[in-house]
């Protein structure tokens, strides 16, 4: 049976959906994002100087499932141990959500959500509501129906939306007059720049509205054996998550790029705290992109994504700029990873 979607559209100001399809005991809203053209995107960022691309242009079908074996390999950290501590602080967590509605930015990491749950079933504080929000509607409705299942006192809302975009929450019986706590996991605030993170935590508290919450997952500033080893792992999955931007952008948009004669390369920056993942070209060369010709220089980069990692106080600082208190933390004994929790000052 075709699902059937209401319609709202994106503006400047958030944009509350206000009629709703159901599916699979889900309330489903489409904010209908407006996804970018990724030709345009690329022949405008391969002809600037330097060349660099929006990370999002890594998440092709394939891109997304070596995101995925990333998260799986021994020198990538964060992905275990963000969980551990959400499954080793779930009680104390749990408190901070009670009786409120939950509200996951991306929502794809079902195993977090889920520890999360169950940690507040666990403490008998089971949430009223969820509402998932992520731009891609089939990927949305299917980990919300998963959910829906699971815990079936749960009102399970999805919207389809740009969640970097202000954005506001349908005025359902399900949501109106209760708590709302947002919850940002896998430490993707990293791979914003910070004044793009101050804008995109001040949507955040726009959102969640003064007092609401926020439940967010930070990759904290270490060694830079440990850093660069995270971001280049020995079985070079890394390495071809970013290369595989050449293989999209060959596959859809009818270039010639020599896959061989490019490398991966990522670095620490000490200086400003975030990791910078290229794309290195060998050798002297050009490639046709469509009927365009890009050319590179030898060891010319690609740049294709930071990943900023912050200190506890950092991020506190960096969060009070946008109205947000950190008041509790939790970080795990290597004090590798933090999980924070923000409450939205009034205006
Ligand atoms: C999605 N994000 C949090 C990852 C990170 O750690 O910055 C992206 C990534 N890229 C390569 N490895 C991981």
């Amino acid at each position: 049976m075709p699902v059937m979607l209401d319609s709202a559209l994106p503006s400047d100001q958030p944009s509350p959906a206000t009629q709703s399809g159901e599916v699979g005991g889900v309330q489903v809203f489409d904010l209908h994002p407006v996804e970018e053209d990724f030709r345009e995107t690329i022949l405008t960022c391969l002809q600037q100087q330097p060349k660099a691309v929006p990370a999002k242009c890594l998440y092709d079908k394939r891109g997304a499932e070596l995101f995925v074996k990333i998260t799986q390999q021994p020198e990538y950290y964060p992905t275990r141990t963000e969980l551990k501590i959400l499954a080793e602080h779930g009680a104390e967590i749990a408190t901070h959500l009670a009786d409120g509605v939950l509200v996951e930015y991306g929502s794809g990491s079902s195993k977090k959500i889920g520890t999360l749950l169950d940690a507040v079933t666990k403490a008998q504080r089971p949430l009223p509501a969820y509402v998932g929000l992520d731009i891609s509607q089939q990927h949305l409705v299917e980990s919300c129906e998963a959910l829906a299942s699971q815990y079936p006192g749960l009102a399970t809302v999805a919207i389809c939306a740009d969640y970097t975009q202000p954005l506001s929450l349908p005025e359902i019986s399900a949501l109106r007059g209760k708590s709302k706590t947002a919850f940002f996991p896998g430490s993707t605030i990293g791979n914003l720049q910070p004044d793009e993170a101050v804008a995109f935590l001040d949507n955040v508290a726009q959102l969640v509205g003064p007092g609401g919450g926020l439940l967010i997952g930070v990759d904290l500033q270490k060694e830079k054996a440990i850093l660069e080893a995270a971001y280049d792992d020995a079985a070079g999955v890394s390495a071809d998550f970013a290369l595989n931007l050449l293989h999209r952008i060959n596959g859809e948009l009818g270039a010639n790029l020599d896959l061989e004669q490019f490398r991966y390369r990522a670095f620490y920056n000490e200086a400003v705290g975030r990791i910078e993942m290229y794309i290195e070209s060998l050798v002297e060369q050009s490639a046709s992109v469509g009927d365009v010709m890009i050319s590179f220089e030898a060891g010319e980069r690609l740049l294709t994504e930071h990943s900023y990692k912050y200190s506890p106080d950092g991020f506190a600082a960096l969060a009070d700029r946008a109205g947000f208190e950190m008041t509790s933390s939790w970080v795990d004994a290597e004090q590798l990873f933090l999980v924070a929790y923000l409450v939205a000052r009034g205006q």
